[in-house]
């Protein structure tokens, strides 16, 4: 039932609370009144020195840790290591404060788990809090306090590289999926011998660059920022994450790192966050690249004014800092503030009662089995099935012979994907391994690499084409290296690297079937494939145990139930794209004078939430509690969906809205509710959502949250470009 909104734009502003939680505990009070006793003996240079982070250790750096000139030191690794450091501070210094031991700890620390871009895949937020306490296992047994994770920035353009460190294109799965990791590496106390600190990055908006093109410029309009951008830190936030981490780009026209807009405004005032915020690599230096700052004394000015706490590989803060204090230019009360957030991170997690870790603890954990399992179980399910035309997939056991080819079959390295800590290709299990130990003893497997992944030598065609011609399925792995994901690795196309694409044609040419698997730590473009290739499996890059799991999934041992939480371009041209776009005010394909490209369609080659299974699931019985409620009113909304396959599976529902005429207007779809159900062959389940005014709200043109009077479109459906719709109207006063 549509009913036409309601003439009069009477709007209900709805002061959503957006203070969170910050109440200080009774220990938090214990905890600051040792902090006040501490500062009330610290020198100058002293408190200077806990806001300075360098990068590995050295003699130089020794003697400045000796005179109390750095708080902390990222790269640092391992028990006897990190103990040997840490003995320094404690012992050889005057007041025998610790260090903080900070790394990048992105998709595990030894036991090398799938891309967070794939775990987010997974739609499964208990997976992805179950690994990042696995990480926070290994990694705080190896003398590691503080991890530069989770990376939460929203990104809708894959020619940035960093976009495999995210959760993809979606504010909301980007929030459900930020305050899991942060309670994966959190958990209830950061004291515990088994967990790390958390730093949501990068802070903010750094996945919007201008041109897809890293640390380059990015311009929003300020609902976007909040709409978009900001949720997903908001939401860490509110998980507890004790560290957050400034970002390299200018926001418009403000250093990201000096904003005391997104900074000062939002994440302190706003939203009351007292954790300690730490540069990104020199970004406080960049201040003065930018043209923000004149030099490095009014960098460090500015940065502190920000409440940038803590300066990363910068310097400036151990040059500048005190005698900014003695001249009368910052005052020392907010140095202090700044040395109170760093120190109580460092009382949180313990250290000044257990500095040290235990090397046998260490050696007890690291590739602990159940981590190595816990890694395969999530590249399992991180796994998107994009196509299966014919049921190629899954394999049958008795398939005689299997022929696998392509530059990252037989590959490690790539398979453990940027950012991987202290993970090694000789753990990882590789796609030929996998199949070799899974096919049965009659099944003959055979092996062409057939290329490089970049480059044009095309010598090893010839052999991959006899080995495909001789089989009766070809396993194609294919995709990107490591190395050309991650920071400063973007790309002007999204086409396969190298020689692949004609690698992948060559084989097809046989006319044996061919399953394409894509490794990649972003959406590739890949129309060809989508056109010709019956069987396609983005893979990611799927960590240690990507050969097993892949080898699960191929013969249905596990049934793929990933699904994309990024939109899959046909070309490079159409980005940046994602599913929650606008209608435009020409949406009519009938007409020449449409919002339309002349070579291609406006649609993504995959959309956001698609993923196939080997079963089939059958969405009915859409009900809504109410058609219609008040401004400040909840309604749920339920639906049954059932296993109409012959195996049983994980589905992922899906449930989104539409506001379809606002003061502000608002997109085509939004994400508003999610939740992965596991069903046997003809079993039914009913979903249910709820909606209210922190899913229906928006921010108007005063930027006040509301609900405006209207009617909603409501999906419920396995993906953003499908589902059982309804209506409700959200009635005026
Ligand atoms: C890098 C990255 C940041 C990382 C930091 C420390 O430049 O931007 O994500 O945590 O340096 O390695």
């Amino acid at each position: 039932m549509r009913l036409c909104r309601a003439a009069s734009r009477l709007t209900i502003v709805l002061l959503l609370a957006s203070s969170l939680p910050g109440a200080a505990s009774s220990q938090a009070s214990a905890i600051d009144q040792r902090i006040d006793d501490l500062l009330s003996r610290m020198t100058l240079d002293e408190k200077v020195g806990q806001l300075v982070q360098y990068s590995d250790f050295s003699d130089d750096r020794a003697a400045a840790v000796r005179e109390g000139r750095i708080g902390s030191l990222l790269n640092v690794t391992g028990a006897e290591n990190s103990n040997r450091i840490q003995r320094i501070a404690i012992e050889e210094t005057r007041l025998g404060i610790p260090l903080l031991f900070g790394l990048d700890v992105i998709h595990g620390y030894r036991t090398i788990f799938p891309i967070p871009l794939a775990t987010a895949s997974s739609w499964d937020p208990e997976l992805v809090t179950t690994i990042e306490a696995i990480a926070a296992r290994e990694a705080r047994a190896s003398g590691v306090h503080w991890t530069f994770a989770p990376m939460v920035d929203i990104a809708r353009d894959p020619r940035w590289g960093r976009m495999i460190e995210g959760a993809g294109e979606d504010p909301y799965l980007g929030s459900v999926m930020a305050a899991a990791r942060v309670r994966g590496f959190q958990g209830s106390d950061v004291a515990s011998p088994d967990r790390i600190i958390a730093c949501l990055k990068h802070y903010v908006a750094y996945g919007a660059p201008v041109g897809g093109r890293d640390y380059n410029s990015v311009d929003m309009s300020e609902r976007s920022l909040r709409e978009i951008y900001l949720p997903p830190f908001k939401a860490g936030v509110a998980a507890g994450a004790a560290s957050i981490m400034s970002a390299f780009n200018l926001l418009n026209g403000v250093p990201t790192t000096a904003n005391t807009f997104t900074i000062n405004r939002v994440l302190r005032d706003e939203w009351g966050f007292d954790g300690f915020i730490v540069s990104d690599w020199n970004s406080v230096g960049e201040l003065v690249d930018h043209g923000y700052a004149a030099d490095g004394r009014h960098a460090a000015r500015l940065a502190l004014n920000a409440t940038i706490d803590m300066d990363m590989m910068g310097g400036i803060y151990a040059g500048q800092l005190a005698d900014l204090v003695r001249t009368n230019v910052i005052p020392e009360r907010s140095l202090d503030e700044s040395v109170r957030r760093v120190l109580r991170a460092k009382f949180m997690l313990g250290l000044f009662e257990n500095p040290y870790v235990d090397p046998a603890t260490e050696a007890a954990v690291i590739l602990r089995d159940d981590h190595v399992a816990a890694a395969r179980d999530a590249a399992r399910k991180s796994m998107v099935l994009l196509k299966n035309d014919g049921a190629l997939l899954p394999l049958s056991g008795d398939v005689g012979s299997i022929a696998v080819i392509g530059p990252l079959a037989d590959n490690g390295q790539d398979l453990l994907g940027a950012w991987h800590a202290l993970g090694r290709a000789e753990d990882v299990v590789t796609v030929l391994e996998g199949i070799r130990r899974r096919a049965a003893q009659t099944t003959t497997v055979t092996f062409a690499r057939g290329s490089t992944v970049v480059g044009p030598d095309r010598d090893g065609f010839a052999e991959a084409v006899e080995v495909a011609r001789n089989a009766d399925v070809a396993i194609v792995v294919v995709g990107e290296r490591e190395g050309e994901t991650g920071e400063a690795a973007s790309r002007v196309g999204l086409a396969l690297p190298g020689v692949q694409q004609e690698l992948i044609e060559a084989v097809h040419e046989t006319g044996t079937p061919v399953v394409a698997v894509i490794m990649s730590g972003r959406p590739l473009a890949i129309p060809w494939l989508a056109e010709h290739v019956p069987a396609i499996l983005q893979a990611w890059h799927p960590g240690i145990q990507g050969g097993n799991a892949l080898a699960d999934v191929l013969w249905g041992d596990a049934n793929p139930s990933g699904k994309l939480t990024v939109s899959f371009p046909r070309s490079v041209g159409q980005v940046p794209i994602y599913y929650s776009r606008d209608v435009t005010g020409r949406p009519r394909s009938e007409s020449k004078f449409t919002s339309k490209y002349l070579d291609s369609p406006n649609t993504p080659l995959y959309p956001f939430g698609h993923g196939l299974s080997y079963s089939t699931f059958e969405y009915g019985d859409l009900v809504l509690s109410a058609d219609t409620i008040a401004p400040d009113g909840t309604l749920s909304v339920s639906a049954t969906v059932t296993n109409t396959g012959r195996v049983a599976g994980a589905e992922v529902v899906q449930l989104y809205i539409r506001d379809l005429v606002a003061s502000v207007v608002r997109p085509v779809k939004e994400l508003k509710g999610f939740t992965k159900i596991f069903l046997e062959p003809g079993q039914r389940q009913t979903v249910r959502f709820t909606l209210g005014p922190s899913e229906l709200g928006f921010y108007n043109q005063d930027m006040q949250r509301v609900v405006e009077p209207g009617t909603f479109a409501v999906w419920v459906s396995s993906s953003s470009d499908a589902g059982l719709e309804s209506s409700f109207v959200v009635k005026g006063n």
